[in-house]
Parts: C-alpha cells; structure tokens; sequence
C-alpha cells in the first residue's frame, strides 16, 4: 500500500476478531517499529509482546477498556528514561525517553496497517496497573498499547481540525 493510502486507510479499530495473528506478519511489524528514529539513536525504549490471555485481561483492566482483552495480541511500549539520560541527562530522561516510545509506537500502528492488521492507539490507564500487569521495572514509563487484530468493524473516518486553524503561518 502506498503510504498516502495507509495514512488515509488508518482507523481506530476497537472490536477485533478472535483470529490468531501469524507470526511474519508480527515480525514485519517489529523490524518496521524497529526502523524508527531516537534520541542519539539510544532507542530508549522497551515494548512488552502479549499474548498471554491472563496478561491481556490485565491490561485490559488498568486501562478500564474491556476490547484490549478481545485482541489476540497487545503491543506495550515503555520509555526507559534511565538508557536516554545516561547520555542526555535530564532532558533524555524527561523528554527523549517519551518521544522514542511514542515514534516507535507510531512506527508500530503503522506498520500494523501495512500487514492488514487493525489497532487503536490506548493511551488512558493506569500507569501501576499496566507496570504490574507486564512485571515491568518500576523506573519505565508506560505510554502506550496497541491492542492488535483483524478487525471486526469498519470505523468511519474521524474529523481533522482545518489547515488554516492548526497551522500558525509567519
Ligand atoms: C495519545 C492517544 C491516546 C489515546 N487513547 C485512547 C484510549 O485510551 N482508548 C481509545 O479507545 N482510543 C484512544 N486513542 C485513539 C483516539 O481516540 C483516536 O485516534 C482519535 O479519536 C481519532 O480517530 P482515528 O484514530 O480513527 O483517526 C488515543 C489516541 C492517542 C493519539
């Protein structure tokens, strides 16, 4: 797909069907998240790999969000601030460690349109309760899940704000 199109196609899907995901198609989309730029290229980041029922329930319940659970599979992505601010200090630890998730997540909820995949961008819950639902050290940050399937529903395509409001021309 071309990646206009992808970006154009790109939905929040939140029903999924109970069709397991093949493994190539996981692994594009890992060496695809893979390719995303960080901070002095240190990647600080770490993502948890779901498919564990009993671990998927649990996220589920830290984010309030019973349709994480029906995905057959959850992408998890932590900042490791620690990995950043060994060279940048407090800027990698409060800033870069949170941009090199969140572009990697980005990379991710891309990639999983090319394979044909569906996902939603979960970003509410609670930061504990996802920690101890993947048994993560209590210095990453959570920031964000991607709960991954076919989907089972066809969303409409969501509004933008205009050009002219959100771009500030000097
Ligand atoms: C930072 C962030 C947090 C979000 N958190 C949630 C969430 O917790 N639950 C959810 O269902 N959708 C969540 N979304 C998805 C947005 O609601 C969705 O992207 C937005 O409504 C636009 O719809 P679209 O993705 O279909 O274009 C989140 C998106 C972002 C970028």
């Amino acid at each position: 797909m071309e990646f206009a199109e992808l970006l154009h196609a790109r939905r929040s899907v939140r029903s999924f069907e109970q069709r397991p995901i093949e493994a190539a198609k996981l692994k594009t989309i890992l060496e695809l998240t893979n390719l995303a730029p960080s901070a002095g290229n240190l990647q600080a980041y770490e993502i948890y790999q779901v498919s564990a029922s009993k671990v998927r329930a649990a996220l589920a319940h830290a984010a309030n969000q019973p349709f994480v659970a029906q995905a057959p599979l959850t992408l998890v992505f932590f900042a490791n601030p620690g990995r950043s601010a060994r060279k940048f200090g407090t800027r990698g630890r409060s800033l870069y460690a949170i941009q090199d998730a969140t572009i990697a997540a980005t990379y991710a909820m891309l990639a999983i349109g090319t394979v044909g995949l569906g996902t939603v961008w979960v970003g509410a819950f609670d930061d504990a309760g996802v920690t101890r639902a993947v048994n993560a050290p209590d210095d990453w940050i959570p920031v964000a899940m991607l709960p991954i399937g076919y989907a089972a529903e066809a969303p409409a395509p969501t509004e933008r704000r205009n050009l002219d409001e959100l771009v500030h021309v000097l």
